[in-house]
């Protein structure tokens, strides 16, 4: 039979990230693919901060830079009757406004950017498959079961067409909004499926008159109909500027998809754009329903889920794949911790306790999202009428002298989609609570009494976030603290007077003048003094960039504290 420690059930970016994160931690594991190829449609696109931060950590994130639509060509979201019709507002998007723009250079080492799936995923399956993964395309999961010692897992060779078993001692699924592995191991799902429908329209076709001077990833088109299914509005999505495209455009769930035959997609591509005869080039279409659905646990026993199997929703807010990437950057650590033998099975618990809210947080935000457009058909008096004649008149009434009220409605309903479209909170103040993070009594997390925790990123070393990205100065340059951590250790940062020993398990970074590590803006050390921790004190960061705890200032026997706070952090006393 063959043999290894870990099985991952996918290549998406859930399954792609956790097998290059494995490989980087030296564990051996097996990938199962159902198809020959990865994905062909650019689907997920938006690739956040924080994603950005764990690609640096795998090593791939110049190549994704590389290849990425930066962020000054993708924020300048524009709602419109068509591309070349009337627009109706912008939003700035994706930190570009520039107060954003100050938080988000404060709050990572990393710049949020726009990367198609498609190009995605080869980049971290081949970086992965250099690192050492075992990646099996055209294989199927079929089942699993589980005994006292490992997993069995049955696949399929779908060239052969015959089956075999591998023996692993822990499963990943990360398999899709379809998951075989999540309904094999019964995980328990709340929401709902098939909410609303949608079709993707990919093609090309050079926009570059209708979109260069106001350069996004998203033109939302307000249409007859555009408010049936789908997300919202219909859109015209930038893949690569400005010659690829993917439109997106409901239907009613109630009726099925269309037939999307080639005269009806070129037809939606040019309403959509507003010129009757652009030339385009249709590349591919499919029908895939807007969802609301939430595992409440990620695991069971030896099999853990990942991704959209788990978390299931609308491409609102530009989450899902970020949430997938950081759903495996999550559990890698610690399976490759307890395989070797240097944490307590139960760690494996954490993953679920510490990521199930997240996914839930995120499914409910993305279809939110979704509602508050209806905002702005309300405030344009376009609500519940399919008539293009009356929505053309209700929306011209916005012209005349005494719409004031109707403008203000519009112009606010349109700001509003901030929560969709610069939502920096959502995307960086993720807080894990679990028995693997050390609570402790030094400052409030000022996470709790922020104003707006959604739009707005609120930094802190409180035990369970992420710790806090501060620009130091290294011998070879400036290093942020979020890269100075990961790469599958514990960092404890200290400074000077901190007389903390370092250990197998835990490097010691001393911040301090004539350290190899200095801060010379000060920013670090104000950061600590302003949580009650002092520079002998120290901040334990877990390979996931994550605090597990923190400490006032050294105690009398450093040694002894460290271990015990260890032992929790690896749920292993
Ligand atoms: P994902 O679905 O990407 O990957 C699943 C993997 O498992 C695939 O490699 C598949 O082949 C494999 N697999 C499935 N069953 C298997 C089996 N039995 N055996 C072996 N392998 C199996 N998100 C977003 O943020 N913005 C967007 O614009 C879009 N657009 C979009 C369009 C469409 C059509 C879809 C379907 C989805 C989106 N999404 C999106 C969602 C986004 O693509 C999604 O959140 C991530 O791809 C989730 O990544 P996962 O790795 O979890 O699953």
């Amino acid at each position: 039979m063959v043999t290894t420690d870990v099985v991952v059930v996918g290549t998406g970016p859930a399954g792609a990230s956790m097998a290059l994160a494995l490989a980087r931690l030296g564990v051996d594991h097996i990938v199962v693919t159902r198809y020959e190829t990865l994905a062909a449609e650019p689907r997920a696109h938006i690739t956040n901060q924080r994603t950005m931060e764990v690609l640096r950590d795998l090593g791939v994130s110049d190549q994704v830079e590389a290849l990425s639509t930066p962020q000054d060509q993708i924020g300048t979201t524009t709602f419109c009757t068509s591309l070349a019709g009337e627009e109706l507002g912008r939003v700035r998007s994706w930190g570009t406004d520039p107060h954003s723009q100050a938080a988000h250079r404060l709050a990572s080492p990393a710049r949020i950017c726009d990367m198609p799936q498609n190009l995605m995923e080869p980049i971290l399956v081949q970086a992965a498959q250099r690192a050492g993964s075992r990646i099996r395309f055209s294989t199927e999961y079929l089942s699993h079961a589980v005994d006292d010692d490992g997993v069995t897992v049955s696949v399929r060779d779908r060239l052969r067409d015959d089956t075999y078993e591998i023996r692993a001692k822990y499963l990943y699924g990360a398999d899709g909004g379809r998951s075989k592995v999540a309904e094999n191991a019964g995980l328990p799902m709340r929401g709902e499926m098939g909410v609303a429908g949608s079709l993707n329209i990919v093609f090309r076709a050079d926009l570059t008159p209708w979109v260069a001077h106001r350069p996004s990833v998203l033109y939302w088109v307000l249409q007859p109909g555009s408010d049936v299914g789908g997300i919202g509005m219909g859109v015209v999505r930038m893949v690569r500027p400005w010659n690829e495209w993917l439109t997106i455009w409901g239907y009613d769930v109630a009726d099925g998809p269309p037939d999307l035959s080639d005269e009806y997609t070129r037809g939606l591509v040019r309403r959509l754009v507003g010129v009757d005869d652009l030339e385009v080039e249709i590349v591919g279409s499919s029908a895939w329903t807007v969802n609301h659905m939430a595992a409440e646990h990620y695991g069971r026993g030896r099999v853990f889920c990942g991704g959209d199997a788990v978390h299931r929703h609308p491409p609102s807010n530009g989450l899902g794949s970020n949430t997938s990437i950081q759903d495996s950057f999550n559990l890698a650590w610690k399976l490759a911790y307890v395989l070797r033998g240097a944490a307590d099975p139960a760690l494996l618990d954490t993953y679920s306790d510490e990521r199930a809210p997240i996914g839930r947080q995120v499914v409910d935000r993305a279809n939110q999202s979704i509602g508050e457009t209806g905002r702005i058909f309300d405030a344009l008096g376009v609500s519940g009428t399919d008539d293009p004649e009356v929505m053309k008149a209700n929306m011209a009434r916005r012209r005349e002298p005494g719409a004031e009220k109707q403008r203000r409605e519009l112009r606010e309903a349109i700001a509003f989609k901030a929560y969709e479209f610069d939502a920096h909170g959502v995307e960086l103040n993720q807080r894990y609570v679990s028995s693997a993070v050390v609570p402790d009594s030094l400052a409030p997390d000022p996470l709790a009494s922020a104003e707006d925790p959604e739009l707005h990123h609120v930094p802190s070393t409180t035990p369970g976030a992420r710790v806090p990205h501060v620009w130091l100065a290294g011998r070879h340059g400036d290093v942020s603290t979020v890269d100075l951590a990961g790469h599958g250790r514990f960092t404890l940062f200290t400074g000077p007077g901190g007389t903390w020993p370092a250990s197998e398990l835990v490097h010691v970074i001393v911040v301090g003048p004539g350290e190899e590590i200095e801060d010379p803006y000060g920013d670090w050390a104000r950061l600590l003094a302003a949580e009650g921790i002092a520079d002998s004190g120290g901040v334990l960061v877990r390979p996931d960039h994550h605090v597990a705890a923190r400490f006032a200032s050294v105690p009398d026997d450093p040694a002894a504290v460290l271990e015990q706070t260890m032992r929790c952090a690896l749920r292993a006393g």
